[in-house]
């Protein structure tokens, strides 16, 4: 063996025992992309605050690896940032794995990135129906518009209601929202009268509502991404007299989400929703984990679907990396590793899909009721086993 040879073996060797550190244990690190600011500020809060609840339920190490959570904010939907901050996580702080992304553009502008370091992308949020088909590392614990809107029409058609009109925010899951809702509430006998689409950064909604009103619709069909957006189209709605009018006002959960209620207040009972989480969620593990994030950090008032979005997600991953066995974490392999995984949440049974990589779940119709004095979504119905409907669907 020549010397440099010899020399750079030793050299390999002794950076990498560095890198191990004692007994073979690795730091793995996973970069967080997700608004920690500005006005869907408590979107990213929710998702670290979850995570910050699964490490201290299940330990920080996996094996003898510790797991790191990395953060980067985006405060806004902005594709060309999400990539940079994703490029950043990979190349300078060595993830293995990226999660987060609250909005679809930004889940979406990573594919690239993805598909050439090889690394998992667990989403916690983004909900367009597409996003899984644009690269095979992506995985998502979230919901999908189709998944919440199919069962959401199919009662609406059910309680009688023959005339319908849709108002969504002008972007991927609001267009899915939209085409679920037309094909589900048609094919059950219904008419939808009007298809609005609203600027993803509308703030007044009063000619809108006015729209709505024109239609001669019996009941509305709304998304908008959770946060101000949802917030001001429901006040909206009740501030206009759409409500006063006897409009019914129905929607994905994202439109009565947790954080919300308080500022919605007595104007949101009796909105039905149908979505995958509630905090009221009446079971012993959601009660463990709700009463374990007030133990954290003194209230429940951000407990909402996003925070079950990356708690789930952190259990994938942890997964991910004991099916690996320990050390570095090949992406491929990982993914593939929990196609058809089965586990229980805090919002119930959930098995990622094998094809879309997406989570089948059980979707709740609920209604927004007073529990001890506090607005909750109360669980009325449950339609288990709902799989990506939008999955493959021709756009
Ligand atoms: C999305 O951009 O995919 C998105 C954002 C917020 C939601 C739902 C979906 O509440």
């Amino acid at each position: 063996m020549t010397r440099t040879l010899r020399n750079a073996l030793l050299g390999a060797a002794f950076g990498l025992a560095l890198a191990a550190g004692p007994a073979g244990a690795a730091t793995i690190k996973v970069g967080v992309v997700a608004p920690f600011s500005g006005p869907f500020g408590v979107a990213g809060k929710t998702f670290r605050e979850a995570i910050e609840v699964y490490q201290a339920q299940h330990g920080k190490t996996v094996g003898n690896d510790t797991v790191e959570f990395v953060y980067k904010d985006l405060d806004q939907a902005n594709p060309a940032q999400s990539k940079a901050l994703s490029q950043e996580l990979i190349v300078k702080e060595k993830v293995s794995f990226l999660a987060g992304y609250f909005f679809t553009p930004d889940a979406l502008a990573v594919a690239p990135l993805i598909d050439e370091a090889n690394i998992p992308c667990v989403i916690f949020n983004a909900a367009t129906s597409a996003i899984t088909e644009k690269s095979p590392r992506y995985v998502r614990t979230s919901f999908t518009l189709w998944q919440n809107t199919v069962p959401l029409a199919e009662y609406m058609a059910k309680q009688g209601i023959k005339k319908a009109v849709s108002a969504v925010s002008d972007y991927g899951p609001g267009l899915d929202g939209e085409a679920a809702f037309k094909t589900t509430f048609e094919k059950h006998g219904g008419t939808v009268v009007d298809s609005i689409r609203m600027p993803l950064k509308s703030t007044d909604f009063a000619p809108f509502m006015q729209r709505i009103k024109d239609s001669g619709a019996e009941a509305v069909y709304a998304f908008l991404p959770a946060g101000p957006t949802t917030l001001a189209f429901a006040k909206a709605f009740n501030d206009t007299g759409l409500k006063a009018a006897g409009i019914k006002f129905f929607g994905p959960g994202d439109l009565t989400q947790e954080p919300d209620l308080p500022a919605l207040g007595d104007a949101a009972l009796g909105v039905t929703t149908t979505f995958n989480y509630s905090r009221a969620h009446d079971s012993a593990m959601n009660k463990a984990f709700v009463a374990k994030h007030k133990e954290m950090f003194g209230s429940t008032d951000t407990v909402t679907f996003s925070s079950v979005g990356a708690y789930d997600g952190v259990h994938v991953i942890y997964q991910m990396i004991k099916n690996g066995g320990g050390g570095k974490i090949d992406g491929a392999k990982a993914v593939e590793s929990v196609k058809g995984m089965s586990w229980e949440s805090p919002r119930g049974p959930l098995t990622i899909d094998p094809d879309s990589r997406h989570v089948t779940q059980t979707i709740y119709l609920r209604t927004v009721e007073k529990v001890d004095g506090k607005l909750e979504n109360v669980e009325k119905e449950a339609f288990p086993k709902q799989p990506d409907y939008g999955y493959k669907v021709a756009k």
